[in-house]
């Protein structure tokens, strides 16, 4: 039996990476109930996942990376989750927002700031959007209080205002003009889109974005997950044949 050899960040071909990488960062509370804790040790436990996996974002030079931190249908989660998950998101802001700006990562938060999230969460998003916007290495993009759907509504709105100002005609709205008022509008499309914890969904998640996205779903409950993971989906990835619509390039 030939032993597997785990793949390097130096096996990819830099020249084929993908532009864009989303994660759908599932699997917490199962992650938390296997070891017989309460589900916040899971999200607890989901920050080393995430850390590790920026490392190896830019480890591999990486452009954009999108992580999905909480949708806009996890209101509907038990309150004390809830207030769990903004408190634990704004101490981390806290905690790590110097380190990504020392790693030259640009943060950027995609998604509704408006209430309910909590007014201390935001101005963290802010400053930390403020301290790291001159980078260009890696742009994390954290997506919070996201859902595709709401995206699409918040950039429907904006034309039809722009249609009643008449600044715009509705002739002129095509496939750009819409790209034009997504959340963060200069991202490449999501081309690689992960999700760990074996759920086989995109659950309301970049609609627009990843309309040709290579899927890839993982096993791994998000906790587990670490750079090695993120370097074996990518050269899954650069094994696959996109087409576009086009015949076989090969
Ligand atoms: C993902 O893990 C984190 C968030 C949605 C905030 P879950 O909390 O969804 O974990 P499972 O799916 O219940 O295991
Ligand atoms: C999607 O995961 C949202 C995040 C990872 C933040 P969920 O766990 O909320 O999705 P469903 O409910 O399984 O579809
Ligand atoms: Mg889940």
């Amino acid at each position: 039996m030939t032993e597997q050899v785990p793949i390097d960040s130096a096996d990819l071909d830099p020249e084929r990476l993908p532009a864009h990488v989303g994660i759908i960062m599932d699997g917490n509370g199962r992650w938390a109930h296997e070891r017989g804790e309460p589900r916040h040790v899971g999200h607890t436990a989901g920050e080393e996942a995430l850390f590790d996996t920026v490392e190896g974002a830019l480890e591999a030079g990486l452009g954009y990376l999108t992580v999905w931190a909480f949708s806009t249908d996890n209101w509907k989660r038990p309150r004390e989750e809830v207030r769990f998950l903004m408190n634990f998101n704004r101490d981390l802001l806290q905690r790590r927002a110097g380190e990504l700006d020392e790693r030259r990562v640009r943060v950027r938060f995609v998604g509704r700031r408006g209430r309910p999230v909590p007014r201390r969460l935001v101005q963290m998003m802010e400053d930390t959007e403020q301290r790291t916007a001159h980078h260009r290495r890696l742009t994390l993009q954290v997506a919070f209080n996201y859902g595709g759907r709401t995206e699409l509504v918040d950039a429907t709105r904006q034309l039809a205002a722009e249609v009643a100002a008449g600044r715009l005609r509705p002739d002129d709205i095509d496939e750009e003009a819409i790209a034009a008022r997504l959340y963060e509008p200069d991202a490449p499309d999501v081309d690689l889109l992960l999700r760990t914890s074996g759920e086989q969904r995109l659950s309301n998640f970049q609609l627009w974005e990843a309309a040709y996205a290579e899927l890839l779903f993982t096993d791994v409950l998000w906790p587990d997950f670490r750079r090695q993971d993120l370097f074996e989906a990518i050269a899954a990835f650069q094994g696959r044949d996109r087409r576009f619509g086009r015949v076989r390039s090969r």
